[in-house]
This record gives structure tokens, sequence and C-alpha cells, in this order.
């Protein structure tokens, strides 16, 4: 009886702790703009933790994760340019809805540099891995500097 009663109130407990996440997950998938944000900082975190990388001529081993978090994150990003959405406190220009098709190749472009990153990285030349980094960093901006304001 009591440990039934202990298991009851525990069950209750996690219930509460689930209801209590979701609500919070869905409130958040509500809201586009912090959405693709966070995604947007996490890319620029992981490009932080890749120039150190770099900068300090490897190990080419802490590339890989970091490259494949960018590749992962720009896929999610784009549904999170949800039309109308340029209102409120955001950066993203209007003009990424007047071009979808264009923003969105960008944005597959920019994955597809940071997955070739990851590759260079598993290979381990920290040559290639600098070379490919270069070619990430200039997939962000040639986006940013279009559909980004300043
Ligand atoms: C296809 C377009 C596109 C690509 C590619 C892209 N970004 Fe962005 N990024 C944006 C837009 C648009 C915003 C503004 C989002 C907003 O304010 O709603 C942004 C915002 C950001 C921000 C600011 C986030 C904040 O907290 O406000 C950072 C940091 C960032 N991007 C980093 C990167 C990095 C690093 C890459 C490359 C690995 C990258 N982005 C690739 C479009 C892009």
């Amino acid at each position: 009886m009591r440990i039934w009663l202990k298991r009851a109130v525990l069950a209750v407990a996690a219930i509460t702790v689930v209801g209590g996440l979701g609500m919070g997950l869905s409130q958040a998938q509500n809201d586009p703009i912090s959405q693709r944000k966070a995604l947007m900082k996490s890319n620029g975190d992981a490009m932080k933790a890749i120039k150190a990388a770099v900068d300090a001529n490897g190990p080419a081993t802490a590339v890989a994760p970091e490259a494949a978090k960018v590749a992962s994150n720009l896929k999610a990003a784009a549904v999170h340019f949800v039309p109308g959405s340029d209102k409120g406190d955001t950066k993203a220009s209007p003009d990424i809805w007047a071009n979808l098709g264009d923003f969105q190749k960008l944005d597959n472009d920019s994955a597809a540099a940071a997955a070739k990153l990851e590759a260079s990285a598993k290979g381990g030349d920290m040559k290639v891995v600098a070379a490919d980094f270069g070619d990430l960093g200039k997939s962000c901006g040639a986006c940013h500097n279009k559909y980004r304001l300043k």
C-alpha cells in the first residue's frame, strides 16, 4: 500500500514535469524567430570552436562534430523562416520571402559546405580542414550579406 502510494505520487510528479516541458517546447515552436536565432547562435558557437582548432592546427577530431552540428542546424533553420516572420525581434530581411528559392539554395549550399568540412575533418589533414573552414565561413556570409539586416 505504502509503496503503491509512493509510486502514484512519483507518477503524478513525472507527468507534471513532462507536461511542463511539452508546453515549453510547443511555445518555442510557435515562435519561429527565437527558434532560428537559437540555431544560428549555435552555428556561431560551433564556428568559434572550429576556428580555435584551426588556429591551433588541430586536432581535426575536434572539428568534425562541430561541423556536423552546423550542417544539421542549417537544415533545421530553414523551416523556421515562416512567411510573415519578418516582424518583431529579428534581423531577417523581408527579401527572404520574395526570393525564397535563392534563400533556400544558400542554406543548402552552406549545409553542404559544413558536411564537406566534417568529411575533411574526419580525413585529418588540417590544411584541407582550414581551406574547407574558410569556404564554410564564406557560405555564411553569402546569405547574411543578402538576407540578414545590419
Ligand atoms: C540561408 C541564409 C543563412 C545562412 C546560410 C546562414 N545564416 Fe546566419 N542568419 C541568417 C539570418 C536571416 C539571420 C537573422 C535571423 C533573425 O534575426 O531572425 C541569421 C542570424 C545569425 C546569427 C545571429 C543570431 C542571433 O542570436 O540573433 C548568427 C550568430 C549566425 N546567423 C551565424 C551563422 C553562421 C556561423 C553561419 C554559417 C555556418 C550562418 N549563420 C549561415 C541567415 C543565414
